[in-house]
């Protein structure tokens, strides 16, 4: 099953409420929360108190993408704050082991992200032992961007990994995700669609879900 997570870094933060309903009628699976420090990307967003806020709006789980230097720091917060899954970045963690039994430890899925210009292989011997990879189809920091294109090739090996060892992680990919580039997005082996522009910046939120998912 394909799963759409609305990023809502793209939404209209001044009616949260309404924008997150918006998308849980139309049939998104999961929503995709940025967290940004100023250090770890050049941008800042929000901490565990909007997520918290965010809890209590939506029963849909909440996938919270640290993008911040220390998250092993702000884990226990995130979760306590109503988090479903911590993903962090395997370039701040070079052994996540124990970051991702932690995480699970407290209550959490942990998933595992990879910047574009990081070697596909880097995430090989952590597949067994998270929910999700993510992975990241432009430069975090910003919505909005191109689609980087080599991204596919780390779909493919992902994909490919997890058939080989019979494993069931999911494989999401974040950034620059489209209606053009879904479908060749989900034959590569993506199981769930990040998108915040394509969503959030279309009136018509279920018919764009829909299309992403390839079920309109
Ligand atoms: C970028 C974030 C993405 C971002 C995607 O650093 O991790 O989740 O919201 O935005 P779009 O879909 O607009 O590229
Ligand atoms: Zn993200």
């Amino acid at each position: 099953m394909i799963k759409i997570a609305p990023s809502l870094l793209a939404c209209d933060f001044s009616r949260l409420e309404e924008e997150i309903r918006d998308v849980e009628k139309g049939g998104a699976d999961l929503l995709h929360l940025d967290v940004m420090d100023g250090h770890y990307v050049p941008n800042i967003t929000f901490g565990p108190v909007i997520v918290r806020a965010i809890r209590k709006l939506t029963k849909l789980p909440l996938d919270v993408h640290l993008m911040i230097t220390d998250p092993e720091k702000y884990t226990p917060q995130f979760i306590e704050s109503g988090a479903d899954k911590i993903t962090f970045h395997i370039e701040v963690k070079k052994n996540p082991i124990p970051l991702i039994k932690k995480i699970k430890l407290l209550g959490s899925k942990a998933g595992l992200s990879l910047n574009p210009e990081t070697p596909i292989e880097s995430l090989d011997g952590f597949l067994n032992l998270v929910d999700s990879i993510l992975v990241m189809s432009v430069n975090p920091g910003f919505g909005g961007q191109h689609f980087i294109e080599t991204s596919c090739e780390k779909i493919k090996h992902y994909k490919e990994m997890k058939e080989e060892k019979s494993l069931n992680f999911d494989i999401e990919v974040d950034g620059g995700v489209t209606l053009e580039n879904a479908q060749k997005l989900i034959q590569s082996g993506v199981n769930t669609l990040i998108a915040g522009t394509t969503i959030f910046h279309t009136k018509d939120r279920k018919k764009t879900i829909q299309l992403l998912k390839g079920t309109y």
